[in-house]
């Protein structure tokens, strides 16, 4: 039996790559238009960080991690997500004596153990970005006004974005008392894990997936009424900004993001076409995080995307993306003097950028013709022994048929001329 990919794997083959290709340049160069730098980063890092930092109460560090002792005992993960390793990053190069805010961007595969869905798989593809040492709301919004542009950029329409606020360390103190108080008689409906949360985390409960825990939270009291001034006035001066901007948002009082390190404003980009799995984009303040992983107190803000879910959407709004170009010219040979010069031209033409597939098959003209037809060439030129001694040949636009006779000392100067 051959073997297959992992379940929730999945390989990007060459006939989708350029799709890919195609967003992963358009957000650097977008991010870069910002003023962020890319960053990349280990795909394994020490359990203990993501423990840390997603939060030892998330599902994510509790049920979705790949984790495993490596050969020397240590306990590492699979990222599960790029901040918590950015974060890990920052600290360890000193980035908070750089000039501030640092703004980072980053285009990663991540792993997570869950339920394989359209949309949802075990290794996926993030673009993310961090914006780290700045505490003000500009900060929130540029992080936002960034995605709301590359949507833009790339033609995606009606995506919903969700603003929420889940406060500081200070009001959400006086938020779990109450959220205690209200689920306290309910503990025994609750699944075993949100047991254990109802304790250690309360705020988790609000986002388990179970639908026993879900009806129980149905009417908790929100976190969004129960902030801080400070808070409240930090989510003001965002909202107000985009406001000004023109950027439409509701706020979702509901969110509270399934990662432990937010603060203040959190934030999702929603589509309704991809189905349950329809958030497209994730991201939010976290204000206590590089204090939280052994650095000095400094605030953030960042996002991430899925690259797989991007695309979905992409497909279903019908928004095409420009197919690779064709090779620029296949040359074909017949006989060992042609296959040498045939070498020759080959070599002279890519050094000229100029992009040229040649015979390595030693094929019949018949098979090569047909192998050019299939491969897309826009031109074609065959050489035999006549060809080679006159110095002339046919050179075949595949597109309209024609054929033309050219000499072989002119054939770059033409293709040079033709791409341009
Ligand atoms: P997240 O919400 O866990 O946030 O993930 C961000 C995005 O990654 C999701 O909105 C979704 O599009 C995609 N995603 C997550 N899990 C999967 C999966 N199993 N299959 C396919 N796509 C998936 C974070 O990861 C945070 N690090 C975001 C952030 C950065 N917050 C601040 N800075």
């Amino acid at each position: 039996m051959p073997i297959k990919a992992p379940k929730g794997t999945r390989d990007i083959l060459p006939e989708d790559i350029y799709q890919w290709n195609f967003v992963e340049e358009k957000f650097a160069n977008l991010c870069k238009r910002f003023g962020y730098k890319e960053i990349r980063i280990p795909v394994f890092e020490h359990t203990e960080l993501f423990q840390r930092g997603v939060g030892d109460t998330t599902d994510i560090v509790q049920k979705e991690m790949y984790t495993f002792l490596d050969k020397g005992g240590r306990s590492i993960s699979l990222r599960p997500e790029g901040t918590a390793g950015v974060v890990r990053s920052f600290i360890e190069h000193g980035m908070s004596s750089l000039p501030q805010p640092v703004k980072l961007f980053y285009q990663i595969t991540a792993y997570r153990y869950e339920n394989v869905q359209k949309g949802r798989y075990r290794e996926f593809n993030q673009f993310g970005a961090e914006l780290l040492g700045a505490s003000d709301p500009a900060a929130d919004v540029e992080i936002i006004t960034l995605l709301a542009l590359f949507f833009q950029d790339l033609g995606i329409k009606n995506l919903e974005l969700n603003l929420n606020s889940i406060g500081c360390p200070k009001c959400r103190g006086e938020y779990n008392k109450k959220l205690r108080a209200y689920l306290e008689s309910k503990i025994e409906g609750m699944c075993d894990t949100c047991k254990d949360r109802f304790h250690r985390n309360p705020l988790r409960i609000l986002d388990c997936k179970e639908e026993t825990c879900k009806s129980i939270v149905k009417d908790a009291p929100a976190l969004l009424d129960n902030i801080c001034d400070e808070c409240r006035d930090h989510f003001k001066k965002v909202t107000d900004k985009l406001n000004a901007i023109g950027i439409i948002y509701n706020i979702d009082k509901g969110i509270v993001r399934g990662l432990d390190y937010y603060t203040k404003t959190v934030f999702e980009f929603v589509s309704r076409n991809i189905g349950s799995q329809g958030t497209v984009c994730g991201g939010g303040r976290y204000d206590g995080l590089v204090e939280e992983c052994g650095g000095p107190p400094t605030p953030g803000i960042g996002f991430a995307l899925g690259v797989e879910r991007l695309l979905l959407e992409m497909q279903n709004q019908g928004i095409e993306i420009p197919k690779p170009e064709a090779p620029d010219i296949y040359i074909g040979a017949i006989g060992e003097k042609a296959e040498l010069v045939s070498e020759r031209l080959a070599w002279q033409l890519r050094q000229h950028n100029i992009t040229c597939i040649k015979d390595i098959m030693g094929r019949s003209v018949k098979a090569q013709m047909k192998y050019a037809d299939k491969i897309g060439a826009n031109y074609v030129l065959i050489l035999g022994d006549d060809e080679i001694e006159t110095n002339k040949a046919k050179l075949k636009d595949m597109r309209t048929g024609d054929t033309k006779d050219i000499t072989l000392d002119t054939l770059i100067d033409r293709l040079i001329k033709n791409k341009a």
